[in-house]
């Protein structure tokens, strides 16, 4: 009976700690899909096993009376590994000296106690094997390294989507699958205001040499994607990515000098492709 209480003790005692180390590893920050995820299934698994035990452990206080199943077991598993000497059984262990009252038992060293003292010694020998000799040991520039390379990864990646085009980066497309995607673009967003061949309605003539905004193809990003609210002409960079914008824009590029019917008149200034220098 005396044995049962303290087992139902210590089951309640282990089941909120480990609980409880779930609740803080879920508060902790996390800086990565993948460092959340293992988070999570590490917290649904200890909660399952913890969950488990606890079953198991009602399961034997109204069933296993006699604790022949689970309480003797793990009292015989508990003992082996503390190596306790009971109370009534103190004084065989107990030594000779006596200091003022203070005595001492002579118990033998918990075998737990024992496995992690060696255990440490062993695992500091595979560590410094692992990452001294035959690691180099630069641990922390090691990992760098490795972020490094993952970030390099994912740019480039990026890069090959399109989404790191901007205004300072992008360049006019010429191949036939860009300015057919751009085109599409065009005539499903732009063409009511812009005509179907760019000739102008409420919105500028694209086919002429004059523009507004600017004839560079940095320009003419940056009109798509900002718009110019105040004329009528809206921001798409929530519509579209800088992908089509970039495949749109040289679409439009691409429409100079095709001289369609009812142009509208020219707008703004003669654009002249400035040169390299900037002159
Ligand atoms: C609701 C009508 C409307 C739609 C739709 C529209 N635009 Fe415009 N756009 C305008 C107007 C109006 C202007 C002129 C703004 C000004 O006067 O500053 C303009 C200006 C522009 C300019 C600058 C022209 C210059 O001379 O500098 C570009 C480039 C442009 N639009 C591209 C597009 C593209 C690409 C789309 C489709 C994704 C689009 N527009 C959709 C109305 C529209």
């Amino acid at each position: 009976m005396k044995n049962k209480r303290k087992l139902s003790f210590i089951s309640t005692f282990w089941f909120l700690l480990i609980f409880s180390t779930n609740i803080f590893a879920g508060t902790e920050a996390t800086d990565d899909g993948y460092g959340s995820v293992l988070k999570v299934v590490i917290a649904i698994t200890t909660f399952l096993i913890a969950f488990v035990l606890w079953l198991v452990l009602v399961y034997a206080e109204s069933n296993d009376t006699k604790g022949e199943k689970v309480i003797t077991p793990f009292s015989k598993f508990i003992h082996s590994m503390t190596q306790s000497v009971s109370i009534q059984e103190e004084d065989d262990i107990m030594l000779d000296h006596n200091f003022d009252g203070i005595r001492e038992l002579d118990n033998k060293i918990p075998p737990w106690w024992n496995a992690l003292f060696y255990g440490a010694i062993v695992f500091a020998f595979v560590y410094m094997i692992d990452y001294h000799v035959i690691g180099d040991g630069n641990v922390q520039i090691n990992e760098y390294e490795q972020e490094i390379k993952a970030a390099n990864i994912r740019l480039e990646m990026l890069t090959k989507s399109g989404a790191m085009i901007s205004e300072e980066t992008v360049t006019v497309l010429t191949d036939v699958g860009a300015l057919s995607a751009g085109k599409e673009t065009f005539t499903k967003n732009c063409a009511a205001c812009h005509g179907f061949n760019g000739e102008g309605l409420v919105g500028p003539n694209f086919t002429d040499e004059y523009w507004i905004h600017g004839g560079s193809i940095k320009n003419i990003f940056h009109t798509i994607s900002e718009g110019v609210p105040a004329k009528g002409m809206i921001s798409w960079k929530s519509q579209l990515s800088p992908n089509q914008i970039q495949e749109v824009g040289s679409y439009i590029l691409s429409l100079k000098g095709t001289n369609p019917p009812n142009q509208k008149a020219a707008q703004g200034e003669k654009w002249v492709e400035p040169t390299e220098d900037g002159a």
